[in-house]
């Protein structure tokens, strides 16, 4: 057997086995590869930073992660927006600690140097007596981003000024993702954003957003209370007692349906189709995705992206729900990450049904949220597993309808229409060794753009 030098091209490609959907557990645990991941991938790719609604007025800010760097998303009294680097070109400090706020300057805590909304610095104390005037302000101002845009109020940046736009970055598959929360009405972020660390590897989150395997057996207990639909059948795959009695396990009524979209850069949906989604939730609830069939939603989606109701992830780390809220999976290190929740709400609904809403929200999702209390139970212990040297060695599976997703391509989007399969996390996973292995954008574009089967 040949063992790789960590870190070259032949390495990464052996951690990644698309054709048998395996996976070495490596890519959860090494740190040398969290390091490619914060240069490859979080040092290039457009990043969601904040909603524009969470900055409305001049002088509000909002501290954004992009990879291991802080970024200020600053209103500018213009009304424009800037996203700055936090760090004093001074020696460096943070030069705000609030992660959002709003402010007339940014004053640092260290030695006093005051920078402008537009990151100008436009104080130096003791510029005359201790600088004797020779220091250029011009030329130390708070460093930018590389590129910012703004997708219907949802604002991105990427560090690297090579980086495609972000509509194409976004591709049609991540533009759907966004409008299933965009076109839902006039929305409006909630204030504040929920926050806690898990022990876990970033792309256990990531991949979960996919899974509709899991919540049979993971969210049993949210099953029982109701809330999760179950279906009337049972199924343990064989498994029996001593005395010969089915091991009883409710499924979910996930089994038909699922719909999955896979997009350019690493980008996808999948889950329940809208159809499977409305047979599903009792009918109190069927106006949580049939509002995309109003015309104004049903022409920004189109025929295809209207009948998604399962879980968009944009590359590398958002994840949009069903209820409205965004989860950003915070990368800390290879073994920690931070879960951020925004929650959004529609301006026109009544305060009813928004309270209603919020409810939803807090209570599903977050730190006080029932099913992800649940799934961070299992990450942290995946993740811890894959440390082991002797756990190590044993393969990360994702054989589930291996080959036989076949793809549809309709109005742009690549889609693949089967049971519940792990295609969506296959593609993930594929996307994530061609971007980590650091090659260049038109390569990475031809990489990531789905072919006829996965
Ligand atoms: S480090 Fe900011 S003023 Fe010195
Ligand atoms: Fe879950």
């Amino acid at each position: 057997m040949t063992i790789e030098a960590p870190g070259t091209t032949a390495y990464l490609d052996s951690l990644v086995n698309v054709a048998t959907g395996e996976l070495d557990r490596r890519i959860f645990s090494d740190e040398e590869i969290f390091e490619l991941e914060m240069q490859h991938i979080f040092g290039r790719a457009w990043l969601f930073l904040c909603h524009e609604t969470q900055i409305p007025k001049k002088g509000d800010f909002f501290e954004a992660p992009m990879g291991k760097d802080n970024v200020l998303v600053v209103r500018q009294r213009d009304r424009s927006i800037k996203a700055l680097l936090n760090t004093c070109t001074h020696r460096g400090n943070a030069v705000c600690r609030a992660e959002e706020g709003n402010v007339r300057n940014f004053m640092c805590t260290y030695h006093g140097w005051t920078f402008g909304l537009d990151g100008e610095l436009v104080g130096v104390p003791g510029m005359s007596d201790f600088y004797r005037d020779e220091l250029d302000r011009t030329k130390h101002p708070l460093r930018k981003v590389a590129q910012l845009d703004n997708y219907k109020g949802f604002i991105f940046a990427t560090m690297d000024p090579q980086a495609p736009p972000l509509l194409e970055f976004l591709g049609r598959t991540g533009r759907i993702a966004i409008d299933l929360l965009a076109e839902r009405g006039d929305i409006e972020a909630r204030p504040g954003v929920q926050k806690f660390t898990l022990n876990c590897n970033w792309k256990f989150t990531a991949d979960n957003a996919f899974d509709y395997y899991h919540p049979q057996i993971t969210h049993i207990s949210a099953q029982a209370v109701g809330m999760i639909p179950s279906a009337d059948v049972n199924d343990t795959g064989g498994a029996k007692t001593d005395e010969g009695k089915a091991l009883g396990v409710q499924r979910l009524p996930t089994d038909l349906d699922t719909l999955v979209a896979l997009g350019e850069y690493g980008h996808a949906i999948s889950g329940p189709s809208l159809d499977s989604m409305l047979r599903t939730l009792p009918p109190e609830m069927h106006e949580l995705v049939t509002w995309r069939q109003n015309p104004g939603p049903l022409a920004a989606l189109g025929p295809v992206g209207s009948r998604f109701a399962g879980h968009p992830h944009l590359f590398p780390t958002a994840w949009f729900t069903m209820d409205a809220q965004i989860s950003l999976r915070v990368p800390r290190s290879a073994g920690v990450t931070e879960v951020w929740w925004f929650s959004f709400k529609d301006r026109n609904e009544s305060p009813e049904e928004q309270k209603a809403q919020l409810g939803r929200q807090i209570h599903s999702f977050g730190p006080a949220g029932f099913l992800e209390q649940e799934d961070g139970e299992n990450w942290s212990q995946s993740t811890a597993q894959t440390r082991g040297g002797a756990s190590r060695d044993i393969p990360q599976l994702l054989k589930m309808g291996l080959g036989r997703g076949k793809i549809i391509h309709e109005d742009g989007v690549a889609r693949i229409e089967a049971p519940v399969n792990e295609h969506a996390q296959l593609w993930t996973y594929l996307s994530w060794l061609a971007w980590v292995k650091g090659t260049s954008w038109d390569e990475l574009r031809s990489a990531t753009t789905p072919g006829d089967y996965i």
